[in-house]
């Protein structure tokens, strides 16, 4: 996998010292344990990006070791060399206690290894020890390890972004022995943080119920986040922050305060890969925290034959000294400008109307225009019709896998319909789910062979529907072929791409044994390829990432997807903290936010059109009711509201997000503000659950503006207080603040502030 992250900035604006000594490429096998005199002590590797510096070295036996990674250091100051740990007790080796900066399992390693091989005789020791470092550009290196003594080498790959200071790492496997090896267990990359107390912060969930935020102290023993189930998980997401704890001197978990929204150091990681994966956060017996991910070793056993190679995913890390809304702001803008394949300047959203709440299945050629009129009629982008409108598709039992238009619901094929949304002002966009087949279908029926499957055994079918073997290069063609076809004969402008079960039984019988279960890498890789040659093919195309709501969210996916449906659960209440989870790791830039029918089919909660609107548009608005019940008002408060979206979408998506008050943990009340990154413009938005006891909504300070502009307040939703000033200074707003009217049940309220000078 190439490093996605291109180091297109100005190398000027920042300071890199590769400290290795030239003409050292190589370190003798079985170096003595204390040769302090050994000319690589000498040998540090420092990177230096945004307001962080990332260091290791090479220490007296050889090994590759952790050596700093927080605030930016001084350009001149000098990291002191490595030097490995001794000993601690007959119960920890010294390979165990000193931080490796890439472990494998051998020599006495008690902690979570990043890599583990079984050799063709037998042995399962492996010791990394340094060999060369490279420099690939002023801000990348390239490390070379070697096993001590048989010919396993392992590249290390290092690129720092100059502005966020985010660090992309990744590995690659080479077996170079005569015989072929096993890979059980391949980490992207280890990251260690110096003892101290931490708190761990993650995202889970389930479905119609993703991005859940936790939060608790790291205490002994290990964490493990992880999905086995060949796809990215609703369950839980490849991301996660590490606070430094205010109080180092709190004696038990329970009193540690956690970690702080906008106060305090933060170190945070994003794993881009969207297949099983896995994360292991130790306390180690040092204090000190270390985190391991990457492929998930569970059922893993990738086999390398002589002169083969195994590449990891990138695993991303970054440092914010600015808590957990910092982290944020960091890895929002880095993926608006290195991530997402429109980057580094992705068009904001179309606004969308999507037919799947209305119609579901129900969809044909009358029914789906009239749907499309109303849509242009209130000011949406984009028309995407969604599931059913191919195949025998009537309910889930049936069609997928046939991705040709069924011509009971569309006599004339797709045209006639494109052609009025596009008369109507419009795009056009259509749902698929290419990796799945339903056994009704005619591609199952001339194909069963092209299911995960072991043979003879039960194949288990949720959603009515197998997982097809996307490792297999016969059914990546033919999928890329299919809807190459379709993009070439339509004209549309964007997919959403469905994927609604995870995995079971993930047979590849059509390969040697000992080399089935490639299947977690192969598969991933070629949904990848299959993305980026369609997306070659027909660069106006745009593409969602669904997976029956927020089931593939995730760095890897996100390099060819422009955006995500976080989630099934449209609820606008529930919502609001699943947007704030979200937006921990992701931009709102990709977040997908419908407004559907009330009261919501999930939760049968009664909310009005302007709270659902103000709710969804804190990330990118969507369209979902049946605007065939809509009343003339409702049209109305729509159109009014998608202009006023318009007209501050892009600070709204692509700015500065603050969370002001946080809608978790059954919060009365909730508040955010995105600021351009210009400070020109600042959009806030507010929600009140349930007024109780009479109490008023709480003070609003803004952040982030410039304390000495002039910023005058327009109402988007809701109006202020009789002596609210119409124009103030930054400082005015950020320090005096604004106080809101919002009573009752289910209220919301929007503003924003525009510089006049
Ligand atoms: C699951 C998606 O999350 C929904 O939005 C919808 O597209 C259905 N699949 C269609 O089957």
């Amino acid at each position: 996998m190439k490093l996605k992250m291109e180091l297109r900035t100005s190398v000027a604006a920042v300071i890199f010292l590769l400290q290795f000594m030239l003409g050292v490429s190589s370190i003798p096998a079985q170096t003595p344990a204390a040769s302090p005199a050994s000319p690589i002590t000498a040998q540090v590797f420092r990177l230096d990006g945004g307001n962080s510096t990332y260091a290791f070295g090479v220490n007296e036996r050889g090994e590759l070791q952790a050596l700093y990674w927080g605030g930016r250091l001084g350009a001149q100051d000098k990291i002191p060399a490595a030097h490995s740990s001794p000993e601690m007790a007959s119960f920890d080796s010294p390979y165990t206690v000193t931080p490796q900066e890439y472990s494998a399992w051998g020599a006495g390693l008690f902690t979570e290894p990043a890599l583990k091989v079984t050799f063709a005789d037998g042995n399962r020791d492996l010791v990394l020890h340094f060999v060369s470092a490279k420099s690939t550009s002023t801000q990348s290196l390239e490390i070379l390890l070697k096993d001590i003594s048989c010919q396993i080498y392992v590249t290390l790959r290092y690129a720092i972004d100059a502005e966020s200071g985010i660090l992309a790492r990744s590995a690659i496997i080479e077996n170079k022995e005569k015989q072929p090896v096993v890979v059980e267990q391949a980490a992207a990359a280890q990251w260690t943080l110096p003892p101290a107390r931490y708190s761990l912060t993650y995202l889970t969930g389930r479905w119609a119920g993703e991005w859940s935020l936790n939060q608790e102290p790291i205490i002994g023993a290990a964490r493990v986040i992880e999905s086995r189930r060949g796809t990215t998980g609703h369950q839980a997401n490849p991301w996660l922050a590490i606070s430094r704890d205010a109080n180092q001197s709190a004696p038990g978990a329970s009193s540690r305060p956690g970690a702080q929204e906008e106060t305090g150091e933060v170190w945070f990681g994003a794993l881009a890969w969207s297949g099983s994966w896995r994360f292991t956060v130790e306390h180690d017996q040092r204090d000190s925290v270390r985190v391991t991910g990457g492929f998930n070793p569970f059922d893993f056993g990738y086999k390398l034959k002589s002169g083969e190679k195994l590449e990891t995913p990138i695993f991303y890390g970054g440092y914010s000294a600015h808590g957990l809304g910092g982290a944020s702001r960091l890895l929002h803008h880095f993926e608006l400008a290195h991530i997402l394949p429109q980057a580094p300047d992705p068009k904001p959203r179309p606004v969308i109307y999507n037919s799947w709440e209305a119609t579901e299945f129900n969809v044909d050629e009358p029914g789906q225009v009239a749907l499309a009129e109303k849509a242009a009629s209130i000011g949406v982008d984009r028309f995407v019709m969604d599931d059913g409108w191919f195949g025998q598709r009537k309910t889930d039992h049936a069609g997928l896998g046939d991705w040709y238009v069924n011509k009971e619901k569309f006599p004339n094929g797709l045209k006639p319909l494109i052609d009025k949304v596009h008369a109507l002002g419009m795009d056009f966009g259509l749902w698929v789910e290419p990796e799945m087949i339903n056994p009704d279908s005619d591609l199952y029926r001339k194909h069963p062979e092209w299911v995960l499957n072991f043979p003879g055994r039960p194949r288990s079918e949720s959603r009515n529907q197998l997982v097809l073997n996307l490792a297999r290069a016969d059914v990546r063609d033919y999928l890329e072929n299919v809807l190459d076809q379709l993009l070439t004969q339509n004209d549309i402008a964007f997919l959403k791409w469905d994927y609604n079960r995870n995995w079971s039984e993930p047979g590849w019988d059509q390969v040697p044994v000992d080399e089935q279960k490639r299947v977690y890498v192969e598969f991933i890789r070629n949904l990848y390829s299959i993305l980026a040659e369609l997306r070659q093919k027909h660069p106006k195309v745009e593409i969602e990432s669904c997976s029956g709501g927020g089931g593939r969210v995730d760095l890897g996916i996100l390099s060819y997807t422009d955006e995500v449906w976080p989630s099934d659960n449209t609820d606008p209440f529930d919502r609001l903290a699943m947007q704030d989870g979200f937006t921990y790791a992701y931009t709102p830039q990709i977040m997908m936010a419908w407004v559907t029918d009330s009261p919501h089919w999930l939760n049968g909660r009664a909310t009005s059109l302007s709270y659902r609107m103000l709710s969804s548009m804190q990330g990118s608005l969507g369209i979902g009711a049946n605007l065939n019940h809509w009343t003339a008002e409702d049209f109305a408060t729509a159109k009014r509201l998608i202009a006023a979206y318009h007209a501050a979408q892009r600070t709204i998506v692509r700015g500065d997000l603050y969370r002001l008050l946080s809608p978790r943990d059954g919060s009365e009340f909730s508040s955010t503000e995105s600021v351009s990154t210009d400070k020109k413009q600042a959009v806030v938005f507010a929600f009140s659950h349930s007024t109780q006891k009479g109490r008023g909504f709480p003070l609003l300070q803004w952040r982030g503006l410039d304390p000495k502009a002039e910023y005058q307040l327009t109402w988007i939703e809701g109006t202020a207080r009789p002596e609210t000033p119409a124009s103030a200074s930054g400082a005015w707003w950020m320090n005096h603040g604004i106080q809101l009217e919002l009573k009752g049940d289910f209220q919301a309220a929007a503003f924003r502030l525009d510089r006049q000078r």
